[in-house]
């Protein structure tokens, strides 16, 4: 099963092909360099952009694998959570193709993607807990196959890269920043400064991030870091360790919730974050289970995790028809495919 995945959430047009779960070829096209100018994405330029690169890629992706699109089985697209013009782009072209190709259609939760690129390295055991951070989301899912996931908490405000994006640009880091923050808190070794750990005095396992950016950005001014950089190096050892340390008990706490899971994974673009894997691989050690980390390279928005999504769903006999709905982010994305094997 020769399947085509679409990535254009937010503001990476991402397009790539997986046969029978295995990975075949990628391309990217990234507008991190635009969205830098403003400091954070600009949707409506994301969404132009998107239709500038998306036709282009699809050409090279089969031109430079020898293919032609009847020789595509399936088209997985991302259908939500995320930006509504971005998604509808990727959406639209998704529907373009599988109309006249006359293909399968899938839509695909681009949150349990981001977990199943893990499924990419190596077997991805089931029931497991699901960690996704990232820019724009921070949810943790039960991951009972690839297509039955609960969602078991969310954020209720900011995501973890919320934090790092805004506190970054406001020391004058290029955006994404997070990546920059992680280096610098490495460099630091230890710090003299404390950042609250944002909204753990609950039984939930939602997350709360505004507050935590809200005391960043305080402690940054108090220290005029956006002037000097002389504690730039502990200052995001303090940021660091605050969004390590409640991802942390927020997985512990979805663990004693579920006693029957002994897998936890972590995936999104924060999860590249040095910290965060240490935390959460030292409590899986010291509850005798295994952590499963996605690759670096598959961490950020990618089509890769698009195509392998839309193989296993695929596989099973899932697909939607052209109804399929873009979802945006703070709406619930309806578990609507249909199974016809
Ligand atoms: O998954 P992703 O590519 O896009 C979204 O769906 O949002 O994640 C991008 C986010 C950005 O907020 C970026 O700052 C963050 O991932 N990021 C990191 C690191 N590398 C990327 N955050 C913390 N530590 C890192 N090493
Ligand atoms: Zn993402």
């Amino acid at each position: 099963m020769l399947c085509l995945g679409i990535e254009t959430s937010c503001d990476d047009t991402g397009l790539a092909l997986n046969e029978d779960g295995r990975p075949v070829d990628s391309l990217l096209a990234s507008q991190a360099d635009l969205h830098a100018i403003f400091g954070g994405v600009v949707p409506e330029l994301a969404s132009r952009q998107h239709s500038r690169f998306i036709g282009p890629l699809f050409d090279e992706l089969m031109r430079r694998n020898g293919l032609s699109g009847s020789e595509l089985d399936v088209i997985a697209v991302a259908r939500g959570p995320g930006l509504l013009g971005s998604l509808l782009t990727g959406c639209a072209f998704a529907k373009g193709l599988a109309f006249t190709l006359q293909k399968s259609l899938i839509g695909i939760n681009h949150l349990h993607a981001h977990l199943l690129a893990i499924d990419l390295a190596g077997k991805l055991p089931f029931p497991a807990l699901g960690l996704v951070a990232s820019g724009g989301h921070t949810e943790i899912f039960r991951m009972q196959s690839p297509w039955d996931m609960k969602r078991l908490g969310r954020t209720l405000d900011d995501a973890a890269g919320e934090v790092f994006d805004k506190t970054g640009s406001f020391l004058g880091l290029p955006y994404p920043a997070g990546r920059q923050i992680d280096e610098l808190a490495s460099s630091a070794g230890d710090t003299q400064f404390e950042l609250p750990l944002p909204y753990i005095k609950n039984d939930n396992l939602d997350f709360s991030f505004s507050g935590l950016k809200t005391a960043a950005i305080g402690l940054a001014s108090d220290l005029g870091l956006d002037k000097s950089n002389s504690m730039r190096a502990p200052f995001c050892r303090a940021l660091n360790t605050a969004i390590a340390r409640t991802l942390r008990i927020k997985a512990e706490r979805a663990l004693k919730a579920n006693p029957d899971i002994e897998v936890l994974c972590l995936a999104g673009g924060v999860a590249a974050n040095t910290m965060i894997r240490k935390g959460l691989e030292q409590l899986m050690r010291e509850y005798g289970g295994t952590f499963l980390a996605a690759p670096a390279e598959l961490c950020m928005d990618n089509g890769a995790m698009i195509a392998h999504a839309g193989y296993l769903l695929a596989s099973q006999g899932y697909s939607h028809g052209l109804e399929l709905e873009a979802v945006p982010r703070g709406r619930p994305i309806p578990d609507d495919a249909r199974l016809s094997l």
